[in-house]
């Protein structure tokens, strides 16, 4: 069986300042750790697929800096197929800013540099491994062209499409009837449904309306609060798995790209998202984007740790 996941989105430097807690507006924080650190949603969640043990093409655009040659070997070292990550010369790569405070809560702000350069045509030049998906993982750290234009292609070719509609954006609602799962947090469910995402009940009720709006499977992740998740036939939850917290960067993203492996791997939905949510909490307790993914070995003596 085909098991091929192809990731098309961003990749990011990440340029991180950890500190006891977040300054507030126009204050200067002076004992900060800082670290350097490889990022951006679509390459965390492509690096989170293939440490999960997944068969990963990642379809991404980057450019030409001092950090962008250890970002290219990197997506090699992880064993990707990386055919279809193209280089604009004339553009920096992606950056973000992160700033970790106490309790792993963050201030991201991110320069898309040759994130916006993924352009449909670019895209259209991987149709030949996106044609071979068994599943598509997008972000929204791509132009919102590319995103529609992606939805086209794999509606053509049959493709299911895992939208983990992260950062929050304008978007046209017809795109969500072409989505089998969309994966959003509180904030992401709160913009798309106009529900306000504040418990449990509150969480059902967006993902109800998100169900309305035409995405076959809505996964609404809430953080230590656990995952709720429904489509036609059911409305369910999972608990999290209960660890302490040095950085959420790039737990959404550990879970996206570990729940497209298990996905692709058959697995009934409960054990899909119970699977992603120990590796997201692996996640959570260690800083940095890539540096926190784990691997499926990790992964697996988790779970058993806590079952
Ligand atoms: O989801 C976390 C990611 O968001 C970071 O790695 C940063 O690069 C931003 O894209």
């Amino acid at each position: 069986m085909n098991k091929k996941i192809v990731v098309i989105g961003s990749s990011n430097v990440d340029l991180i300042m950890k500190m006891d807690r977040l300054p507030k507006v126009g204050e200067t924080i002076t004992d900060a750790t800082f670290m350097q650190v490889y990022g951006g949603k679509g390459a965390n969640q492509a690096v989170a697929a293939a440490r999960a043990g997944g068969d990963v093409a990642f379809v991404n655009c980057v450019g030409n800096d001092a950090y962008t040659p250890q970002m290219l070997t990197n997506f090699e070292t992880e064993g990707m197929h990386t055919q279809f990550v193209f280089q604009e010369d004339k553009l920096v790569s992606g950056h973000a800013l992160v700033m970790i405070g106490s309790e792993g809560n963050n201030y991201l702000s991110v320069a898309p540099g040759a994130n916006a350069a993924l352009t449909p045509e670019k895209v259209k030049k991987a149709t030949k491994i996106i044609k071979e998906a068994a599943i598509i993982v997008m972000q929204y750290e791509i132009p919102l062209e590319t995103i529609e234009y992606v939805f086209d292609l794999a509606q053509d070719y049959k493709i299911p499409v895992l939208w983990n509609f992260a950062p929050a954006q304008k978007f046209n609602i017809d795109y969500l009837k072409k989505t089998e799962i969309l994966v959003v947090n509180e904030t992401e469910a709160s913009f798309i449904s106009k529900i306000e995402v504040t418990d449990r009940a509150t969480a059902e009720k967006a993902v109800y309306k998100l169900l309305e709006l035409g995405s076959k499977l809505i996964i609404l992740t809430l953080g230590a609060d656990g995952v709720i998740y429904g489509n036609k036939n059911e409305m369910s939850y999972v608990p999290a798995f209960k660890v302490k917290a040095e950085d959420t960067t790039a737990a959404g993203d550990t879970f996206c790209g570990s729940f497209a492996v298990s996905f692709v791997e058959g697995k009934p939905l409960n054990e899909v998202i119970t699977f992603s949510s120990a590796a997201a909490a692996l996640a959570v307790t260690r800083i940095g984007a890539q540096p926190s993914i784990p691997k499926r070995i990790d992964i697996d003596r988790f779970l058993i740790e806590n079952k």
